[in-house]
């Protein structure tokens, strides 16, 4: 095995998705300097490039929990976030805060959001209602059909392929050491500690390790006792047409699938959800099924050829939630992932608090609500 002093890093991160790419540069940002992101393929080119970019702490949340709340901080820091990439990057990552409608087609849709309305109001949720008049006003190519809808002002939207392009401009930019084609296969282990991982060519040294791993951070072997929480893909295929100029201002959703506008005319149709194992193939049902949901939102897309199409795999856990902080049988082992649906959304304050608590040891109740160690898989002290 090839492991040299070039090898050592004070923080190695496995997985150069959006997840292991923000906690590099918040780590940067708070003084670590040796620091390795190991990237089974290329980096950014997985789940996080896969995504529709949408930012929905309350058109996606089913109740008002310690989630929906993570999820509101993470979209506070969004701005700064976003200014600051631009910033130290030049990278403009199209934050657009128009804003999301879920719409209503049916008699059922109407009841599913007067239920949401009446709960999401109550909750201090921030949700207007719109008639279908109000909708039509607002999105003139949405459905004759529609019947009324929700406003979610502070559910936003950014491009994640730029936020990603950005990340990985910063790395470059403040040395973050990137390997790609190093694909972990398993950690190495010392008295309780972990002292690195090791690669089919290489091993790698370090003071602390994150595993931001995804979809596949179950594949990776563990170091005797450290069992890690068992991650799985689904999958979620995306369709995408391609217009002149900008028929949509904001997201839209329907309770079967969303419609996301992009800036320069493409218009995203998301997503299926389904149990495919790690197969990332585009099937002919799904397309289908999303041609469908575009059909159902905008019949003008009626014309339209399908521009492009693609799938990526979400990664979640037994309980639906994220998986953060550090591993009671290895203290020096951290876990960021299992961020499902809303990794995109979740990156900034994801990384906020796993580099608070790697570089300044410095803790946060979501450390302690999102613990790897709340799994009786997990090596739990
Ligand atoms: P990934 O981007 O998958 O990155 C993990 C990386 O780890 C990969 O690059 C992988 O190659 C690497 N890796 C894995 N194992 C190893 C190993 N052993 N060694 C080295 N490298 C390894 N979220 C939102 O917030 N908003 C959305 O609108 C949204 N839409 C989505 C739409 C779809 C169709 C899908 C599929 C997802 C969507 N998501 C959305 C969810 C979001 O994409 C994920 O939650 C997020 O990308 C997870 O980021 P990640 O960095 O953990 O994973
Ligand atoms: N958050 C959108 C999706 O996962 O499809």
């Amino acid at each position: 095995m090839n492991s040299n002093k070039d090898n050592f890093s004070e923080v190695l991160i496995v997985g150069g998705g959006v997840i292991g790419l923000s906690i590099a540069r918040e780590l940067h940002r708070r003084g670590a300097r040796r620091i390795t992101v190991l990237e089974r393929g290329k980096v950014g080119r997985e789940s996080s490039y896969a995504a529709a970019g949408m930012l929905a702490p309350n058109a996606e949340t089913e109740k008002a929990d310690d989630f929906t709340k993570f999820c509101a901080e993470s979209l506070d820091l969004y701005n700064k976030f976003a200014e600051e990439l631009f910033g130290e990057t030049d990278v403009n990552i199209e934050l657009d805060r128009s804003g999301t409608v879920y719409a209503a087609f049916t008699d059922h849709d109407s009841a599913e959001i007067r239920r949401r309305y009446d709960w999401q109001k109550r909750a201090g949720l921030a949700v207007e209602f719109l008639s279908a008049e109000e909708t039509r006003r607002a999105e003139p190519f949405v459905s004759p059909d529609v019947r009324e809808s929700l406003f979610f002002p502070f559910d936003w939207q950014v491009e994640n392929r730029k936020l990603l392009h950005a990340l990985e401009k910063f790395a470059e930019l403040n040395r973050i050491k990137i390997v790609e084609n190093a694909e972990v296969k398993s950690l190495l282990t010392e008295n309780g500690k972990i002292g690195g991982v090791r690669t089919v060519d290489a091993d790698f040294s370090a003071d602390a390790v994150v595993l931001a791993t995804g979809a596949w951070t179950s594949l990776i072997e563990n170091g005797g006792d450290i069992a890690l929480p068992e991650i799985k893909p689904v999958r979620g295929q995306i369709i995408g047409f391609q217009t002149a100029k900008r028929l949509f201002e904001r997201v839209i959703y329907s309770p079967r699938g969303y419609l996301v506008p992009r800036r320069d005319g493409r218009i995203l149709i998301g997503a299926t959800v389904e149990d495919a194992g790690f197969d990332k193939n585009i099937t002919a049902a799904g397309t289908e099924f999303l041609r469908a949901v575009a059909m159902e939102i905008s019949p003008s897309l009626a014309s339209l050829e399908i521009a492009e199409t693609w799938a990526g795999l979400r990664p979640l856990a037994a309980d639906g939630l994220p998986v953060l902080g550090a591993v009671a049988a290895a203290k020096n082992l951290f876990i960021a992932t299992a961020h499902y649906r809303n990794g995109i959304l979740l990156a900034p304050l994801t990384a906020k608090i796993l580099a608070e608590r790697i570089a300044e040891n410095k803790d946060s109740e979501y450390l302690r609500i999102f613990s790897p160690n709340r799994f009786k898989t997990a090596a739990a002290t």
